[in-house]
């Protein structure tokens, strides 16, 4: 009866031991976030298919996503669609499969995003339109954080409305036939020109050096400068540099024509230096840190602003010297 006693006395305390076992080791070896816990970076898969690498703002542009990933720690699914939107479109079809968090996407063109954005949606994935517009139905996107390229253009002909109150003949390098960057810098350069001063041939060279250089030499062949035209108004830096070296082959000298141009990139701020450029409208690439936190936000479930135009500026050669040692891209 005795060791009866005693056996059933350990038993309880065994029991009694295991329980307390069981309840101090439970919430450790509990990994998963609780229900509702917030996500963090290091939870997110952002897939970026950026539309190219056509000039040192997008350079830009792409090391400020990778950066920005690298020190936030989060995923991030990167391609190059060289210009092409079909390829955009494959690359956030494979994004979509993989089941991404969140898709950033800088389209190369306005038009023709619906079916995706609409497979996008219907598959629960958010997405942020970085950088150019689309013109696609705003449900079928979460945000747009960028450029108010309408501006830019509206800050360009400014400057020739000041450099030409009495008016002038002047012509336009344009970017991409169908971005948003050159359909919105076109309109708002209109809109704000003065009537004094006339188009008399606007061209695209595509936002590059190299397609730009022909269009200039071609330019050239059939108008006189200084003659027939007093001004340019180019649509991006790296098209600038390529028409700079048209116009120096012509034997045209710095000063001799009123260059305006946009981006704000170093080779601008060089031009500028140099002589050639007498006002570069910023427009800003590094985009990444402001992305990723949308993205964040979004996965969250938190409110977002539809629109976050980037605060911008005009650079003049007077600052020229002293900020080109300070410029990111
Ligand atoms: O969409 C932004 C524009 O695209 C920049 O002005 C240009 O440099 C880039 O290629």
């Amino acid at each position: 009866m005795r060791i009866q006693k005693i056996l059933a006395t350990f038993t309880i305390a065994a029991l009694l031991l295991s329980a307390c076992a069981t309840a101090t080791t439970a919430p450790e070896t509990s990994a998963a976030p609780e229900a509702g816990a917030k996500k963090t970076y290091a939870d997110m898969t952002m897939c970026y298919p950026q539309l190219g690498a056509e000039s040192d703002w997008r350079t830009a542009n792409t090391a400020s996503f990778k950066e920005t990933a690298e020190e936030l720690g989060f995923k991030l699914i990167f391609s190059d669609a060289q210009q092409k939107q079909e390829n955009q479109i494959s690359a956030m079809r494979a994004c979509i499969q993989q089941g991404v968090d969140v898709i950033a996407l800088p389209p190369v063109v306005e038009d023709g995003w619906d079916a995706v954005l609409t497979e996008a949606k219907n598959a629960g994935i958010p997405v942020i339109i970085v950088d150019r517009s689309v013109s696609a139905d705003e449900s079928l996107y979460a945000s747009h954080i960028g450029s108010d390229m309408k501006l830019e253009g509206e800050r360009a002909a400014e400057e020739f409305n000041k450099q030409f109150p009495d008016g002038a003949k002047i012509l336009e390098l344009s970017g991409t036939t169908g971005s948003g960057a050159a359909v919105g810098r076109a309109e708002g350069f209109r809109a704000k020109l003065n009537e004094n001063i006339e188009i008399i041939d606007s061209q695209t060279g595509n936002f590059t050096r190299a397609e730009a250089l022909p269009v200039m030499q071609a330019f050239l062949k059939k108008y006189e400068a200084g003659t027939d035209f007093q001004g340019i108004f180019i649509h991006n830096d790296d098209m600038g540099i390529g028409a700079i070296e048209a116009l120096k082959a012509a034997g045209v000298k710095p000063g001799d024509l009123f260059i305006v141009s946009v981006d704000g990139t170093r080779g601008g701020f060089q031009a500028m230096i140099d002589g050639w450029f007498q006002a570069d409208v910023e427009c800003n690439p590094l985009l990444g840190p402001q992305v990723a936190e949308m993205a964040l936000k979004l996965i969250n479930g938190e409110t977002i602003d539809r629109e976050v135009l980037t605060n911008e500026t005009v650079y003049y050669p007077d600052q020229a010297e002293e900020l080109l040692p300070t410029r990111k891209y």
